[in-house]
């Protein structure tokens, strides 16, 4: 038999049950339990009221009723808070302290081009940049590297399937250096020139320690009246210590390019030992950092310029070789991994 007291015992578990309920699955558990009408414990309730005597039966079927709609209300406003609320909420701590916002930062090799344009603009050079996509005549054969030229082998460059549409284009390579602009600059200058052209390369080569399919290169060209080798030298060695420190001293060793006679390549003191000998040089004391030489004839004779008039010196330095010997990395692939944590420890 209902009574006031067992409809208000319904009532307070009701209310107990609902305060724990955190979830909508909780809340449907809540409902079966108090509003199924096969099983809930209100229906029952107001199938019992209509059992009662009949003069209690009016009250108690107000109360039964009452606390019918109550409940109702009470799951509905708890779902509908619920539903406002999102799948996450949580509580915000405002003591915690807030979060630093990171500043980006320029990347180190973008760093260290931009160093090396700049000391190049001040020794009075023209800094300017050229296509990625490169016809095979400024790639290879107006620097002295005939059809036949091991250089030009498909195991070494990348080649597009179809040359670009163009009258130079018989083949269209990613240029595998920057020396094609100093075709394409004195194809449109008449000397003295000046330059430095900086850009990325590619080359087709499986990532390890040192290689990377592609990489950055900086061109550069000089051509007047009476350029000699000392000329080469004397800027490289200047280069060295504005890049490596004033204590750095350079050596030449005999190379060789198509496209200049002599070649050389450059060693600079080893930034770790500092000439000494340790791992990092091999026990030499040096380190290689760049490829260089006197302009080929045949490239002036390509371009128009009078071989018997006009001389010159280029050199061609990887920014990322350059990167790694200043600061010590020896792993190449870290340039391209983006992890700030390799990234952020360069001196912006
Ligand atoms: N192009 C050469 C290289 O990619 C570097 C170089 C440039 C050598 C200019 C001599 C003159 O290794």
């Amino acid at each position: 038999m209902p009574s006031p007291e067992s409809i208000e015992r319904v009532r307070a578990g009701f209310l107990e049950d609902l305060a724990r309920a955190a979830s909508e699955a909780d809340l449907r558990t809540v409902r079966d339990r108090y509003l199924s009408r096969k099983s809930g414990l209100v229906p029952a309730l107001l199938k019992a009221v209509a059992t009662a005597p009949a003069d209690e039966r009016p009250r108690l079927g107000r109360l039964a009723n009452e606390l019918k709609q109550k409940i109702e209300a009470a799951l509905a406003g708890r779902v509908q808070a619920l539903e406002a609320a999102g799948p996450a909420v949580e509580a915000v701590d405002v003591t915690l302290p807030g979060r630093v916002p990171s500043v980006g930062r320029r990347h180190p090799l973008t760093i260290l081009r931009e160093r090396i344009e700049g000391i190049f603009l001040r020794m009075g050079y023209e800094v300017l940049e050229g296509p990625e996509l490169e016809d095979d005549y400024h790639n290879f054969e107006a620097l002295n590297m005939p059809p036949d030229h091991p250089a030009r082998d498909m195991q070494d460059t990348l080649y597009l399937a179809q040359p670009i549409v163009s009258p130079t284009h018989t083949a269209t390579v990613l240029r595998t250096h920057t020396s094609g602009m100093q075709i394409r600059y004195m194809e449109t200058h008449q000397p003295p020139v000046r330059i430095i052209a900086p850009g990325r390369v590619y080359r087709r080569d499986n990532l390890d320690l040192t290689h990377t399919p592609m990489f950055t290169q900086v061109e550069g060209l000089v051509v007047a009246e009476g350029v000699t080798m000392a000329d080469l030298k004397g800027t490289l060695a200047a280069l060295a210590r504005e890049l490596f420190g004033p204590g750095t001293a350079v050596r030449f060793r005999p190379s060789f390019f198509p496209y200049t006679e002599p070649s050389a390549e450059l060693d600079i003191t080893c930034t770790t030992c500092r000439g000494s000998g340790c791992a990092v040089c091999k026990r030499s004391g040096w380190l290689e950092v760049l490829g260089a030489g006197m302009v080929h004839p045949a490239v002036f004779e390509a371009v128009g310029y009078d071989p018997e008039r006009f001389t010159g010196f280029a050199f061609g330095m990887g920014v990322e070789r350059v990167a790694m010997v200043k600061y010590g990395v020896d792993d190449i692939r870290l340039f391209y991994e983006s992890d700030l944590r390799f990234l952020e420890q360069f001196p912006s």
